[in-house]
This record gives structure tokens, C-alpha cells and sequence, in this order.
């Protein structure tokens, strides 16, 4: 079993889109009892919130339902429970190196190192912006996804 966590600062946009957008990646490929996923943020202004209507409509787009994703903020039992703890930017990575045990550093990345443009960089934060904003994240966060989900078959033995 291999674990995700998908991180941002409210965990109503780009963590929940990340999810959705790699749920369906994983479960086109069969994987859904091998890879688990979650999504949370680093702050913990919308907890209990589903996604913004904003990230729904533009999952919903694309034929996938987030609807039913509620937001959380990262506790520090994530760090031992997920393989992968993905930081959407710079300073969710930050923040996730300030909040981690030492020993769990080498989980922490930051999402868009498994792009395929290969230069990691921020998914930036589409709250403040218009739907365009949503759309291209929601292109950067599938295009990562696909690349995690290689890099994950690559690793895991166990994966077909
Ligand atoms: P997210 O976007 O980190 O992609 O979920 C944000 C949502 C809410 C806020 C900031 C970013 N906020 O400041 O409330």
C-alpha cells in the first residue's frame, strides 16, 4: 500500500483538485486498492468545508466529482501515515519542514518535481483569481499527477 497527501494552505483548491485529478489517474490504471489517498492544509481557516465551488465546477469539468472532500489541516500523525506528503508551493513546504519529525523529511516533496516539464516549481493559489486561475491549476495538478503516479509504479515493487 502506498499513501498521498496532498497539501495546501486552505485545502479547498489546489490540494482537493490534486486529489480528484490523481483518484482518477490511479483508478484508470486499476490501483485504487494499492494507492491511498487524502488532501489537508497547513492552515485551518476552512476545516469541515468542502471545496470551493470553484475547484468543484472545474473537476466536474473534467468528469470528476470532489464534491464530497471535506477540508482538514495536517495533523502530525500525517507524517508517519503517508509515504508522500506534497506540498503545493514553497510555503506549504516550509511549513511542512517546520511541522515534521526529522525523521520524516524524505517523504515531504514539493508536488511539482514530478512534472514533466522537470523543473519544480509552485502550483500557485488560484483564491483570489478568476476560474481561469482554477483551470490551469487543475492542468499543472494532473500533469504532476501523471508523473507521480509513474514515479510510484517505478518504486513500489509490489505495484503492477
Ligand atoms: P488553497 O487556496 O490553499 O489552494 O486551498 C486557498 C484557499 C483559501 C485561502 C488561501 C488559499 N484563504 O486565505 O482563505
Amino acid at each position: 500500500m502506498v499513501r498521498v497527501l496532498f497539501v495546501c494552505l486552505g485545502n479547498i483548491c489546489r490540494s482537493p483538485m490534486a486529489q480528484g485529478a490523481f483518484d482518477a489517474l490511479v483508478a484508470e490504471a486499476g490501483l485504487d486498492a494499492q494507492i491511498v489517498t487524502n488532501s489537508a492544509g497547513t492552515g485551518a481557516w476552512h476545516v469541515g468545508n468542502p471545496p470551493d465551488p470553484r475547484a468543484q465546477q472545474t473537476a466536474a469539468r473534467r468528469g470528476i466529482d470532489i464534491a464530497r472532500q471535506r477540508a482538514r489541516q495536517v495533523t502530525p500523525d500525517d507524517f508517519d501515515t503517508f509515504d508522500y506528503v506534497l506540498a503545493m508551493d514553497g510555503d506549504n513546504l516550509r511549513a511542512l519542514q517546520k511541522a515534521a519529525p526529522k525523521a520524516a523529511r524524505g517523504r515531504l516533496h514539493l508536488f511539482l518535481s514530478f512534472a514533466s516539464t522537470g523543473k519544480p516549481g509552485d502550483v500557485p493559489d488560484p483564491y483570489f483569481g478568476g476560474p481561469d486561475g482554477f483551470e490551469h491549476v487543475f492542468d499543472l495538478v494532473e500533469d504532476a499527477g501523471r508523473g507521480l503516479l509513474r514515479h510510484i509504479r517505478a518504486s513500489d515493487l509490489d505495484l503492477p
